[in-house]
This record gives structure tokens, sequence and C-alpha cells, in this order.
């Protein structure tokens, strides 16, 4: 076989076959397909669809270039994916919710995108938190503790590694079943039994159209399940910040505040909705009704809260972190208050802008490169619909200096408008897909 003759077919519109789409995603891995090539096929693969077969095919031959780990574990392996929001912290409330419900939970998660958080990023805001865990000592973690929130090694889908980083670089990262293989070959190289997806859609989403998020969850559903793993989504709303507050340490305190206070608000909600569904899809609870009161019954009562504790302290985080996380938990320099231009009500907020703004302040990063600041961002963020009036705080600023705080606050007032027009905030979830 050879990539030539394989790019032949997508440019007469053919599908590759099997073994074809097989021997493609090994010479990602191996060197045997070049970058030109690799690029020609991520082109021609956003044009010809390659069907969910195809998809399916290309998905596990990505998974199957590196580790796929198998698990001897008194519980069901579940997991959830999220397509990438602002003040997206879900997986810090809800990998310990699960595993207090008898789940074990190997997160595999990523960094920060665009003006997207990432979850590993939030976590090592954390003083002595390492992400970057052998193996084995994400065993001990499964079955210490139920749960662990990890940085891919380099033995996972490598072959996606690569093609992801080609893809980026030549306008190719937006083909829903290059995105399908590429999300899937990771998630399931960690051999979840079910597996829930939020697809988030709206201004601080990387989908904005309802049709475009419902073409992803549809076609990543489908070959999760056609792989063997029981999934299905939700598709979410992100024309608002998820947590009051975005950047790293603030999203963590946003955290703990639920964990270790009143757990309610928009970051719950979608926490036992997703987790809801996944404990239905498991077998751990009779429907996704019953699994979110199991949910939102761990967040309230402590449970939650001292799993997460015990996998900061596996991580290499303080041993004290439950009890005096405002203490550990950096700072920033320069706080600042941004007050309403007018009075009325919350109308929209642009995410993505807010999401960058956060990226200025160096709270994520512009190259790879970046070192982040992790007490850096925006916290105390109003929510659609609210009242205000003429000068009254919309959010903190939290920025190294005050040239950073100027140029934040300037990106907030633009990113947020306010009407006197009254508005119902859209609802948190907009449909499931399975
Ligand atoms: N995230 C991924 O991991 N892969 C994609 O293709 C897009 C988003």
């Amino acid at each position: 076989m050879d990539a030539r003759a394989i790019n032949a077919k997508l440019r007469r519109r053919e599908v590759p076959s099997e073994e074809e789409l097989r021997w493609f995603a090994n010479g990602l891995a191996n060197g045997d397909v070049t970058d030109a090539q690799a690029a020609a096929f991520a082109m021609a693969a956003c044009f010809q669809s390659i069907g969910t077969e195809g998809c399916r095919a290309l998905t596990l031959a990505m998974r199957d270039t590196g580790d796929v780990l198998t698990w001897d574990l008194n519980g069901p392996v579940i997991d959830k994916h999220s397509t990438g929001g602002v003040g997206d912290c879900v997986s810090l409330l809800l990998a310990p919710a699960l595993a207090a419900c008898g789940a074990y939970v190997p997160m595999i998660s990523g960094r920060g995108l665009s003006h997207t958080g990432g979850t590993l990023d939030k976590l090592e805001a954390i003083p002595g938190v390492s992400t970057q865990v052998s193996e084995d000592h994400l065993r001990r973690m499964m079955q210490d503790i139920g749960c662990a929130i990890v940085g891919a090694t380099a033995q996972i889908a490598p072959a996606d590694k690569r093609f992801y980083a080609i893809r980026d670089v030549t306008a190719t990262v937006e083909s829903i079943e290059l995105i399908t293989a590429s999300i899937l070959s990771k998630k399931l190289a960690a051999s979840p039994d079910a597996l829930v997806l939020d697809v988030k859609i709206g201004s601080g989403a990387f989908m904005k159209t309802a049709d475009d998020a419902r073409a992803l969850a549809q076609s990543m559903c489908d070959v999760a399940n056609a792989a063997g793993c029981r999934t299905s989504a939700l598709i979410t709303d992100m024309n608002q910040p998820l947590a009051p507050a975005l950047g790293n340490a603030l999203e963590v305190a946003s955290v703990m505040r639920l964990l270790t206070g009143t757990a309610e608000g928009r970051l719950v909600d979608i926490s036992t909705a997703l987790g809801g569904e996944l404990l239905g899809l498991a077998g751990l609870a009779a429907d996704a009704t019953e699994g979110a009161a199991r949910i939102a019954a761990a967040l309230t009562d402590g449970r939650a809260a001292e799993i997460f504790a015990r996998m900061i302290a596996a991580m290499g985080g303080p041993a004290d972190f439950a009890a005096n996380w405002q203490r550990h938990l950096p700072g920033a320099e320069v706080q600042r208050a941004v007050k309403a231009p007018s009075a009325g009500r919350i109308a929209a907020m642009n995410g993505e802008a807010l999401g960058l703004a956060v990226v200025g302040l160096g709270g994520g990063r512009m190259v790879e490169s970046d070192r982040i600041h992790p007490g850096v961002g925006i916290s105390d963020i109003v929510s659609l619909g609210q009242q205000v009036g003429a000068g009254d705080r919309i959010c903190l600023i939290h920025a190294a200096s005050e040239d950073a705080a100027d140029m934040a606050e300037a990106a907030v007032l633009a990113a947020v408008s306010i009407r006197e027009a009254p508005l119902s905030p859209p609802p948190l979830v907009h449909e499931r897909i399975s």
C-alpha cells in the first residue's frame, strides 16, 4: 500500500478500505506517511466523507498506534469529553463525584486551546501538582482513589499527535470525521465502558451552529458505540462562562467553593446532567435522572470533596488542600473591578472574546512554549439576564500589571452587552444525542 494510492481514491471520491486506513494511521505513527501526504489526505477528507464505517476504522487504527489500557477493577470505567468552552471546569467536579458513585474515571485531559482553558493547566495551578504521571501511577490512583485527571503520555495515539499538528497548520482541523477520529482515538485508548460527550454550542464554543454541534455529536456517538463503548452526547449551552470565573487558579477556587460549600449554579447543573447520563449508561443508576440525583448527593455531602483532595495529594499537591485551598492557590498582582457602563440586563457575552482576554492576561498560551501565570483571570462574572445598574461591578480582573488590566478591561467591556429589554437566558442542555 502507499499513501499516493489512498489519496488518489479520496480524489476520485472513493472511500479507502479499512486496511488502507489502518496502513495510513500506522504510517502517520512510524513515518512511512510524509507530512505532505498527510496534509493532502486531511484536505481531501474535508471534502470527501469517509463515512461512519471509514471513520470508525480510522479512529480504531489511530487508537491502536499506541497503548490501549486494560483494567481489572471492581466497577465500570467511564469518562467524559467536552469539546471545550470557557469557565468549563466540569471535569474537576465530575471525576471525583463519579468515583464517589462507584465508577472508575481515568480522565486523560488536555491543555488550553485557543480561547478555551485546559483542565491540566487548571490542576497545575495548585502548587506541586503534576499531571504527567506514569501508567503505574495512574493504575495505583484508580485502585486507591477511583479517579485521576492526567495528561496523555507519548504512547497514547501517537498517530493523532502527529496528524493533529499537521491539520492545525493546514487549516484542516474542521472536518467532523477527522475531529471524531482524533478525539475518540485518544478517549478509546483508556478503554472506557461508557462515555458522555459534552458538545458545546454558542459564543464561547468551537461549534457555533446547532447543525454543526449535532453532526459532531452524532458522528462521535456512532463511532464510539460501534466500537463497543456505550456513548451519548449532550449539546450544551456556551453563551456565557460556566463557572463565574475564568483563569486557572480562579476556576479551581470556584470548584472548591462548590465542593466545600453550597453546590449550586450552572457548573453544578451541567455536572449533574452529564454525570447522571454516565451513571445511567454504565448501569450504576436506573436512568439519567436517578444518576443526576446521585451525583448531586456526592457533590453536597462532602464525598466528592474528599476524593478530590486525595487525588490532588496523589499528584503532588498539598495534603491539606480541601481545608486550606485559599491559602495554597496563587493570586495576581493587580485586581480591577469592571463597572457596567449603563443600567439594564446582561444581554450577551462573547465567550470567545472573554476567553481570549484571559489568554491576553497570561492565563493561556499564544504559542505552545508560553508560560502560564496561574493566578490571572476574571472572576465574579455576572450572568446572562442579570439586572445591573450603571457603575455596578460586572466582573473583577486579576492581572500581572496595570497595563494588562487596561487591555482586559477594554476586552470585557467590548464582550458584554447590556440592554433594557428583559431576556430569558438559554437552557443549559439543548439536546441529547445517542
Ligand atoms: N480536539 C482534538 O483532540 N482533536 C481535534 O481534531 C479537535 C479538537
